[in-house]
């Protein structure tokens, strides 16, 4: 059976030389890590490309349908530019993301503003260059939208953020349907929203509904109920207030496969999925076929990312059987196992002669019992100084990074076909101290 991007562990170009280290979109990752240092991020664009045009073609049975990257997966200029450039709009959530956007020569004119608590310095900056349009999540920010952009003399385009109360299986923290939720309007007070819209905020447009049912998701089923919830949502509002919104956006959330017991759906699959409840729907209801944005994040750049670490040190507990071997990263590079308990596949990238494996437990550097990557795996005879590539960590890695112990954010390098080209360079001493201020009475 054909198995597609998400459906693998490892970037699609993955091999190994015929020096016996392990190579990737034609680059030896033991060269690659010598000539940048480790730890340090790597993505490759051919799995990513790939991905994205999966995406593409799997949606393009759906005419009416807008592609955006949730930027919150994976935000520098150069990843921007390269969705960009495959013609994908993003999904921002803050100020930076724009920012971010507008440094790569980026306009926002295929770009939605997400998120639960806006600021009005972040609506203004959008406003200011010309979003797209905002999901707006509460009646706070409705009335901030409406406030900003009358006195900019604008009409607004939005949709709203819904909870469909779909639960999925995935990690409590990632599920963002549910009723219980931070995020959206529930349908009771959907109503009141529209209501208030229609009557009040007339420098507001509403033209659809938005919903995010979570992260991570191996079921194709939800995004079946998601979008007949949407739709039923669009025909009660049609016959109560009498407007046929045309646009619906199903959030992002399918699942990748970070070791072999995760089983994702191809992208074919849910877009069929989605397509087919759209199509079923639309006529149940005798509603016009909407314009359909997806956004996902993780799917499109997880697979793509991997991490390369140098092994240090090690330490064994003979009465527990148990050795740890540290690597010069961690928990501030890749915070997901301590936040998530998730887990990663990874292997040595150097030859090593024969075969020997062993358990070990793969820890990184930071003072926190929990800095722990990787519970267990079983390495070809892990030795100091080798290097160790983690697999699948193209998302929510270095977008969730951070300085802890003031150890210095990794580089991060692009690599496609024999060439490797460094998209965020590594972060240095200086940069951390930056905006440190030290008060006049200590100087
Ligand atoms: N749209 C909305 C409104 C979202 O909140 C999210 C993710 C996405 C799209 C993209 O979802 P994706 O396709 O990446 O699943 N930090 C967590 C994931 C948090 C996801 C937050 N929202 C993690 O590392 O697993």
């Amino acid at each position: 059976m054909q198995t597609y991007v998400n459906q693998k562990i490892k970037p699609i170009t993955t091999t190994t030389n015929s020096k016996g280290n392990l190579e990737i979109s034609g680059i030896d990752l033991t060269e690659l890590a010598k000539k940048y240092e480790t730890p340090l991020y790597v993505i490759d664009e051919v799995t990513l490309t790939k991905m994205a045009n999966d995406y593409k073609e799997a949606f393009s049975k759906y005419e009416k349908t807008k592609m955006t990257f949730a930027s919150k997966a994976l935000m520098t200029s150069a990843i921007a530019k390269i969705f960009h450039n495959l013609g994908f709009g993003f999904d921002v959530v803050s100020k930076g993301e724009i920012y971010t956007l507008l440094n790569a020569g980026i306009s926002l004119d295929k770009v939605s503003f997400n998120g639960n608590n806006k600021s009005i310095d972040e609506i203004t900056f959008a406003m200011d260059n010309n979003i797209d349009h905002f999901s707006a999540d509460n009646f706070y920010e409705l009335e901030k939208l409406n406030e900003i952009a009358k006195a900019k003399n604008k009409i607004q385009k939005i949709h709203i953020r819904i909870t469909p109360g779909i639960e999925c299986h995935t990690h409590e923290y990632i599920q963002t349907g549910q009723t219980d939720s931070k995020f959206g309007f529930d349908l009771n007070m959907m109503d009141l929203a529209i209501e208030k819209i229609l009557n009040e905020y007339k420098n507001l447009k509403l033209v659809g509904l938005h919903a995010h049912i979570g992260s991570q998701i191996f079921e194709t089923s939800v995004y079946f109920d998601e979008v007949k919830i949407l739709l039923e949502q669009i025909k009660r509002i049609k016959d109560k207030f009498n407007i046929e919104l045309s646009e619906i956006n199903i959030g992002g959330g399918l699942g990748i496969t970070y070791t072999k017991e995760d089983n994702p759906p191809s992208v074919f699959e849910i877009a069929d999925t989605i397509i087919n409840s759209i199509n079923i729907h639309c006529e149940k209801f005798g509603l016009n076929k909407p314009v359909l944005y997806i956004e996902p994040g993780r799917s499109l750049v997880c697979t793509a990312g991997f991490t390369l670490y140098t092994i240090g040190s090690s330490k064994e507990i003979k009465e527990l059987n148990k050795k740890y071997i540290a690597v010069d990263g961690g928990m501030a590079d890749n915070p997901r196992p301590s936040m998530y308990q998730a887990e990663y596949v990874a292997e040595i990238a150097n030859a090593k002669t024969g075969e020997n494996f062993e358990k070990v437990t793969v820890a990184g550097k930071f003072c926190e019992s929990g800095d722990i990557l990787i519970k267990d795996i079983m390495l070809n005879n892990p030795k100091q100084g080798d290097i160790l590539c983690v697999y699948d960590t193209g998302a929510y890695c270095y977008s969730m990074s951070s300085n802890y112990n003031c150890v210095l954010k990794p580089a991060m390098v692009l690599i496609n076909s024999g060439e490797d080209d460094i998209i965020v360079k590594r972060q240095t001493p200086e940069q951390l101290v930056q905006n440190d201020v030290i008060p006049k009475r200590y100087r």
